[in-house]
């Protein structure tokens, strides 16, 4: 590793120079740094003793959906090498490491009749080896790979779900919670039901679209809430933990200054972040009203008797609300939004419900991801909008990040967490209560539907070798060199920053 430290150091020694510059801004003590992965994406090991099959196994293994016809089966080989994971955590120099628990490794069938040693042996060392390096571990409890044996019974849309995943957060409780004191029960719902159950980029693949999505998000919603007061009221006395989960969204920026695009915009906000965020941190609770009126008129003149949306009771609504110690969001990147006046189709589909254009702007810097537009001003905008909106909560960024297609020397990252991270500080100058960033991913790892051909990582990781190596990439010296320091120069690449403050 002495590269490693002599390119620390010379890091170290351009951050001094800028420091005596004067363009150099510190990060406030209450913000602490992480790194995230997920388990699927990186465990490997997908039937090593007696873990029980996923979700992902299964769609991985029986469509046609992957871009290099990858898998996880053997992905970062993280379940045999937590060890090197702990050291590269530790080499960055991190306080929390946020990582997800595979459901069928410490359950194989699903429920809790049945639990795995060898899975809760395996967690068990992963956090120990944490604690030891001063690290905390973070846990998610689902970052979707379900079991399949719950899927056959209709995963989500399925309202035993509730308890089935209660049950899950409750063996996880009682075997970590000792140990963890932060637990983030679902991560990123909105992708799990849009991208599952409505659409099918994401396992199970259901494709109903404007129908299963909803019955998705109420049950999800509901096994969230459940979970967070079992926590509240079985454990946090002893454990002293705080539990929450993580929310994609996007900043989604008015095209023109139009008051129907101005609504538009806020529209989709509130019909794609607030579908989950209004519930749960707004004073009323429930559902964006926006939502509950566009889905029944809509429904309604599709020919249903009652909304695609379903309703809560005001029991359901009152058990909801507050279920959260902090705002977890996982953002990435900026949408521009115009306002449309579709005629209603006869086919029930969320965009539709929402209604509006979106669009990237031809001049925001790409990254390999057709997603990932670089817009650090939309960031700012957004933990604004958060905080105005759902009065000043705690924000916990756990996910934010570029990808690219195979590069180690990845100064295009380096541009992106700079942007991103000034942006950030600005948000905090501007008020935002803002705890916890987190740069997805630690490491290279196995991207969901484009496989292996998109990076993320701040190590990169050789999946042609049988070893797995990984390797720092320039990113993961300049993250290291700012926390070091817990300073960053202001907007070094600012050239890449074509468009403004938004
Ligand atoms: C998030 C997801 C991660 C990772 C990342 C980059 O939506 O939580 O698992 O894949 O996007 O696409």
């Amino acid at each position: 590793m002495a590269l490693f430290k002599t390119i620390t150091l010379l890091c170290l020694l351009v951050v001094s120079v800028l420091a005596i510059k004067g363009e150099i801004r510190k990060f406030p003590d209450t913000l602490s740094f992480g790194v995230a992965t997920a388990a699927y994406q990186i465990e490997g090991a997908w039937n090593a003793s007696d873990k029980g099959e996923s979700i992902w196994d299964r769609f991985t293994h029986t469509t046609n959906s992957i871009k290099d016809k990858s898998n996880g089966d053997f992905a970062c080989d993280s379940y045999n090498q937590h060890k090197r994971d702990v050291e590269m955590v530790k080499e960055l120099g991190v306080d929390f490491y946020r990582f997800s628990i595979s459901w069928s490794r410490i359950l194989p069938n699903g429920f809790s009749n049945k639990i795995s040693q060898d899975g809760i042996a395996y967690y068990d060392s992963l956090i120990d080896d944490l604690l030891e390096a001063n690290i905390k571990p973070y846990i998610t409890l689902y970052h979707w790979d379900l079991p399949q044996s719950l899927q056959d019974l209709g995963g989500w849309t399925n309202p035993m779900m509730v308890d089935y995943f209660t049950d899950f957060a409750e063996v996880a409780f009682e075997a970590f919670g000792d140990r963890v004191k932060t637990w983030i029960t679902f991560n990123e719902p909105w992708v799990v039901c849009i991208e599952g159950y409505g659409g099918i980029s994401k396992a199970p693949a259901l494709g109903m679209n404007g129908i299963a999505e909803y019955i998705c998000a109420h049950n999800i919603l509901k096994s969230h809430a459940k979970a967070y007061h079992l926590y509240d009221d079985l454990y946090r006395s002893t454990q002293k933990g705080r539990i929450g989960w993580s929310l994609n969204a996007n900043w989604d920026h008015p095209a023109t200054k139009s008051p129907a695009d101005i609504e538009a915009a806020e529209r989709a906000i509130q019909m794609n972040l607030g579908w989950f965020a209004h519930p749960v941190f707004s004073k009323e609770g429930d559902y964006p009203q926006v939502m509950k009126d566009r889905v029944a008129r809509n429904s309604l003149a599709q020919g249903y008797r009652r909304s695609r949306l379903p309703e809560f009771t005001p029991e359901e609504i009152a058990y909801i609300k507050g279920t959260c110690d902090f705002f977890g969001l996982n953002h990435y990147t900026s949408t521009m939004i115009r306002s449309l006046t579709t005629t209603i189709s006869m086919e029930p589909n969320f965009r539709d419900d929402v209604d509006t254009d979106c669009f990237y702007d031809p001049s925001w810097p790409e990254a390999t991801s057709s997603w990932l537009k670089v817009v650090p001003w939309g960031f700012r905008n957004l933990l604004n909008w958060i905080t105005k909106t759902y009065n000043n909560p705690e924000i916990m960024v756990f996910e934010n990040g570029f990808s690219d297609k195979n590069n180690k020397d990845d100064v295009d990252r380096i541009s992106y967490y700079n942007q991103y991270l000034n942006a950030l500080l600005d948000a905090i100058e501007d008020g935002c209560n803002v705890t916890a960033y987190t740069a997805w991913s630690l490491m290279d790892n196995f991207e969901w539907l484009q496989g292996y051909t998109e990076r993320f990582g701040l190590y990169y990781v050789d999946f042609n070798d049988p070893r797995r190596p990984r390797t720092p990439k320039a990113s993961a010296l300049y993250f290291k060199s700012i926390l070091e320091t817990r300073t960053i120069e202001r907007n070094c690449n600012a050239q890449l920053n074509r468009n403004g403050t938004g």
